[in-house]
């Protein structure tokens, strides 16, 4: 048995190219000019005095191509011998692809990690006289007998696994055993975790297992290789050049998606394009999920309702069509002869201009259950989104996917998923929940969240994610009784629902670190732990990536885990304070924007959200206004009704309220605004100096991006104040608060600037 120590890193060559060809999102035109203006962002590039310096320094190697797998060898040596003391050898047969990876990243993570070869004994027989401290690593049916005899038969559940030290006479080993591949494969990876995060082995007995069945990745990766809202470079999926070319870094990819239980992944955009339909694409995606299978994850794909017409040669897509039926039927039929565990299809339909069954006088239902009697036969699932609202609906956009999908639960086939987004707008810094959450007893649902950061500072600032999932997932909706949570709507256990989960809109591009920000990274982490368990806290999965990332040091820990979590209310309360919300710059989603209001569709306009006017502000979604909080369970539609109970955070989701209305500490609600504005700002600030006080105990590539990154979010979030608060003057025609900085430059100032290569969507040349 050949040991190898350390994973190869990717070639340092191949990883400056991708730097420079795609470390800015939009390559300019050739021969074009830049003609811009100065604008803040070029100004708010300008650090401080202090980072300036830092970067006259040697460039050091970027960082961050292992993620959360670096391996790298323990610096505790009493640990370390603790670790090699319990793990003296191992014992496995490396059965079938997932089996061969599961020995080599055993061998290659605790050969590196404990710095010495781990030797592998080659048959059972040879076991009863070995050493003590032997790994042992099959599947229950393929452990050795003598081991199985002394371990009651344990119940592990699919893709579960158990890690447990047992006793053999004197001797100690340890079992790593699941009832299936996927399982064996992910108790390698929590294996290698506990070493790395310094836990201890010693009477371990550990058994888990997802506690939902589908934890998916959506990327809308274009087949161009532009990503919609994508900030870390272009896609990772070059159809360009597959079937044929066969890029490491898909394995990569897999291999880090594995590593914390993701095991579905849809790689095409929701504003899809028929063409991944076709033959030749169908040839690509099948490359795709060769690589993907032996890690667990199926491959699904976003599905163009129109495809019938564009690709299929049909004048019509109606779902009720008999030719459209079999049109569909057949394609099914020729994604599974070339991917025979392809996961189904992922669908946006009538929503922003997506074609869908309405556009036949057909409802999502019957759209839904026609593309499901298509799979069906082949056992795969219709992903259908709930994302819609509607251009001649004039009812409040929050109400609209209620409105239109709860009268149709236990309508839609076994194998149809709703996917609905954790709040009823669009994945803002804060929304109430979905009041579709347990809403549809008879409807298997998929939790929808944004690992990408659309509306939240893009890859720049750091705002750590998990901590807003935790919110979505913790918040009880009552559809039961107490005890409702958004978790059990996931985990399945609120309606008895073997078919559940949670989607996440990825954030991973070509940049060297997959993500743009380093902390991205752990944005893409917490989203599996939590898609895996739903209850897990965010700080502790805070915690286990940064001793996986940055490594052990209790400084580093504590003082990383604490900005990390004070991160999120800080995106908050710089952007949009006390339930405002969707106040973003059009289109592109860059920076504020309250003042836009030259859209066709009313709810495509900033001051169709905040409705601020000379006696107050907020959206009244109380029985005064557009009621929509009746569309939740009773205990929350009386809190949310009335202001006096509203949480503040959501106050101006649900009310249009008086520029003096009192907050709970005393201020009148513009001062209110004005001071959670500035306390944003100082939160930010605070991040920063306790960045600069870890300097030296970090990687110092990590360090310096994640500090210039930093000092970027502080000019930003104070450009978020001084833009709001000026516009927002213009109504309520009082003095800034007593505690708020006074803005730097004039409202005009502001509304002009323009960000026509933000990132993001699609290049638009000149
Ligand atoms: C948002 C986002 C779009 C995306 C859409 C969706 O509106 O801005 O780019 O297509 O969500 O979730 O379908």
């Amino acid at each position: 048995m050949k040991f190898t120590s350390i994973r190869p890193a990717p070639p340092v060559f191949t990883l400056l190219i991708l730097f420079f060809l795609f470390s800015g999102q939009v390559l300019p035109k050739p021969g074009a000019s830049d003609s811009r203006e100065p604008h803040l962002a070029d100004t708010a590039r300008c650090l401080p005095e202090p980072n300036r310096a830092v970067v006259a320094s040697p460039n050091p190697i970027p960082w961050g191509y292992d993620l959360w797998l670096n391996f790298e060898p323990l610096d505790d040596a009493r640990l370390k011998d603790a670790y090699r003391e319990a793990i003296t050898g191992m014992y496995m047969e490396p059965v079938g692809a997932t089996g061969q990876i599961v020995y080599r990243e055993l061998t290659e993570g605790l050969g590196s990690m404990l710095e010495r070869p781990l030797e592998s004994l080659p048959a059972p027989a040879g076991m009863k006289s070995a050493e003590a401290g032997l790994l042992l690593v099959a599947t229950w049916d393929r452990l050795p007998r003598f081991i199985r005899e002394i371990m009651d038969r344990p119940e592990i559940p699919a893709e579960g696994f158990l890690i447990r030290q047992v006793r053999a006479g004197e001797k100690k080993h340890l079992v790593l055993t699941s009832a299936d591949d996927a399982g064996l494969l992910y108790g390698a990876y929590r294996l290698l975790r506990l070493v790395q995060t310094h836990q201890p082995l010693d009477g371990i007995d550990l058994l888990d297992a997802p506690k939902t069945k589908l934890r998916m990745l959506n990327h809308w990766d274009n087949l161009d290789r532009t990503v919609e809202r994508g900030y870390a470079g272009f896609s990772i999926f070059n159809w360009h050049t597959l079937p044929e070319l066969r890029d490491p870094r898909y394995a990569d990819y897999a291999r880090a998606n594995a590593s914390v239980g993701i095991n579905a992944t849809a790689v095409t955009n929701v504003n899809s394009n028929a063409l991944v339909l076709t033959a030749p694409y169908i040839r690509k995606a099948k490359a795709l999920a060769d690589i993907f299978r032996p890690y667990g994850i199926r491959l699904y794909l976003t599905a163009r309702f129109s495809a019938p017409m564009e690709i299929g040669g049909l004048e019509t897509a109606d779902p009720l069509d008999p030719r459209v039926i079999a049109w569909w039927a057949a394609k099914a039929g020729e994604l599974y002869a070339e991917i025979p565990d392809f996961g189904g299809f992922l669908v946006k339909a009538n929503s922003e201009g997506q074609p869908g069954p309405q556009n036949y006088g057909r409802s999502h239902r019957e759209g839904a259950n026609m593309l499901a009697d298509a799979l069906a036969p082949y056992g795969g699932n219709v992903i259908w989104r709930a994302f819609v609202y509607s251009e001649e609906d004039p009812d409040d956009r929050a109400k609209q996917a209620y409105t239109e999908f709860a009268p149709e639960d236990g309508k839609f086939r076994e194998n149809v998923l709703l996917q609905v987004k954790n709040g009823p707008i669009d994945f803002q810094p804060r929304e109430p929940v979905h009041p579709l959450f347990g809403a549809m007893p008879e409807t298997p649902m998929l939790a929808e969240f944004q690992i990408t950061k659309e509306y939240l500072g893009f890859a720049t600032h750091l705002v750590y994610l998990p901590r807003l999932f935790e919110e979505v997932l913790q918040t009880d909706t009552y559809r039961e009784g107490p005890g409702s949570t958004v978790a059990r709507v996931v985990d399945g256990s609120l309606h008895d629902k073997p078919l559940s989960g949670m989607a996440g809109v990825a954030n991973i591009g070509t940049d060297i670190n997959w993500t743009g920000h380093p902390f991205g990274q752990a944005d893409w982490y917490g989203f599996g732990r939590l898609a895996w368990d739903p209850n897990l806290d965010s700080g502790d999965i805070a915690e286990e990536w940064i001793r996986a990332t940055f490594g052990n040091n209790p400084v580093v820990v504590s003082r990383v885990q604490a900005l990390m979590m004070r991160s999120r209310e800080a995106v908050v309360n710089y952007m949009t304070p006390l339930g405002l919300h969707h106040i973003f710059d059009s289109s592109h989603h860059y920076g504020p924007g309250p003042w836009v209001d030259e859209h066709s569709r009313p709810e495509w306009n900033p001051v169709y959200y905040h409705q601020a006017d000379s006696l107050g502000i907020g959206f009244d979604r109380t029985s005064t206004g557009s009621n929509a909080v009746a569309q939740y369970a009773p205990e929350l539609a009386e809190r949310y009704g009335d202001p006096a109970t509203c949480p503040e955070e959501f106050l101006l989701w649900f009310h249009h309220l008086p520029w003096d209305y009192k907050l709970r500490d005393g201020h009148t609600l513009w001062e209110g605004l004005g001071l959670k504005y500035q306390e944003g700002i100082d939160t930010v600030s605070g991040m920063l100096s306790d960045w600069q006080g870890l300097k030296g105990l970090l990687p110092d590539a990590a360090y310096r991006d994640v500090e210039m990154r930093l000092g970027i979010q502080l000019q930003e979030a104070r450009w978020w104040k001084d833009a709001c608060m000026l516009y927002f003057q213009t109504f309520s025609g009082r003095e800034f608060p007593e505690g708020m900085e006074p803005p730097a430059h004039p409202l005009n100032y502001y509304k002009n600037l323009k960000f026509p290569y933000a990132p993001g969507i699609r290049p638009q040349w000149d």
